[in-house]
């Protein structure tokens, strides 16, 4: 089963949407694998963000990101990477639709309130880096009406 990783971000953490964004994942049907709130590095924010250093914007989103604790989660189920990126809606928060988290929740770019792999493949290099402990294991046969 296919798995992504979500990050909320300091502002997100601190505006108390931790619980509704879970619930969102929760209520879609998708599994929560890992969780912890968490305040990184800086070293630690430019590996994840390391694609992006030659960008404009790279020492502000690092500072945002060490601003505050941040929780960092991996969800599993069919589709949740591309799924997961629909419900967190556009990057920019003026073009994300109303409905989706940063639809309903941000206006500024530089704080958008929350993070998501754009891959399957980006999912599991960040859920190497932010979990390297691994993931809890239990099974989708607990709830065989999703699936
Ligand atoms: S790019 O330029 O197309 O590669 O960037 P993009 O894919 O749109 O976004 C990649 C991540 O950079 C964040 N971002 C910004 N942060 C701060 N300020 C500005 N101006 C900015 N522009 C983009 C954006 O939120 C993406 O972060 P994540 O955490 O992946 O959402």
């Amino acid at each position: 089963m296919e798995t992504t990783f979500i990050m909320i971000k300091p502002d997100g953490v601190q505006r108390g949407l931790i619980g509704d964004i879970i619930s969102r994942f929760e209520k879609k049907g998708f599994y929560l694998k890992a969780m912890k709130l968490i305040t990184v590095e800086r070293s630690f924010a430019e590996k994840h963000y390391a694609d992006l250093s030659s960008k404009p914007f790279f020492g502000g989103l690092v500072e945002y990101i060490v601003s505050g604790p941040v929780v960092a989660m991996v969800w599993e189920g069919k589709g949740v990477v591309a799924t997961g990126r629909l419900m967190i809606g556009a990057t920019k928060p003026s073009e994300s639709v109303p409905g989706s988290i940063r639809g309903d929740y941000a206006v500024e770019v530089g704080r958008n309130v929350i993070h998501g792999s754009d891959s399957v493949g980006s999912a599991q290099k960040e859920i190497a880096l932010w979990f390297p402990e691994g993931l809890s294991e239990w099974r989708s046969e607990m709830h065989p009406w999703i699936y």
